[in-house]
């Protein structure tokens, strides 16, 4: 799937004492970040998610727990497991997402280049498709 990628988020180990990952906008990931955004307090198993976004992009990171997260760009599918917290994952425009609880107190942050804006979802699946393949 090509907007979409894992990249490995830079962490500097300090022994004994310890890890710190960051990333910087327009350097570390390709896009200005315009909002922050987490998730939590979520039971086990749930699915979240259920809908594309027409013009954001997006760095989805797990820093505590274990979250699946299955991507759709309407022609293929492609599973990705956030379980490090110096994986991202990088999904841009177009591409349906769901994620999946998959351990306790699992946390998912995401940082986002647009503000919120409900007019930017496409929540509707059959809407998505025929969107895509205009
Ligand atoms: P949604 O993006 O659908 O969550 P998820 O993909 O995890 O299932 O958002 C859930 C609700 O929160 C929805 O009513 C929109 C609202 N929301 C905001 O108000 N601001 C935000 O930045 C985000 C991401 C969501």
């Amino acid at each position: 799937m090509n907007n979409t990628r894992i990249i490995n988020i830079k962490t500097i180990s300090t022994e004994g004492m310890g890890d710190l990952s960051f990333f910087e906008e327009l350097k570390d990931i390709p896009f200005e970040i315009k909002r922050i955004y987490y998730t939590y307090n979520v039971p086990v198993q749930t699915k979240r998610g259920g809908h594309a976004h027409k013009d954001l992009q997006q760095i989805l990171f797990c820093p505590y727990g274990k979250i699946k997260v299955l991507l759709d760009n309407g022609y293929e599918k492609e599973e990705f497991t956030l379980s490090s917290p110096n994986n991202g994952l990088l999904i841009g425009n177009n591409i349906w997402r769901d994620m999946i609880w998959e351990q306790e107190n699992s946390v998912l942050c995401v940082a986002a280049s647009k503000l919120y804006s409900e007019n930017d979802y496409i929540r509707d699946y059959k809407e998505f498709l025929e969107l895509i393949r205009k």
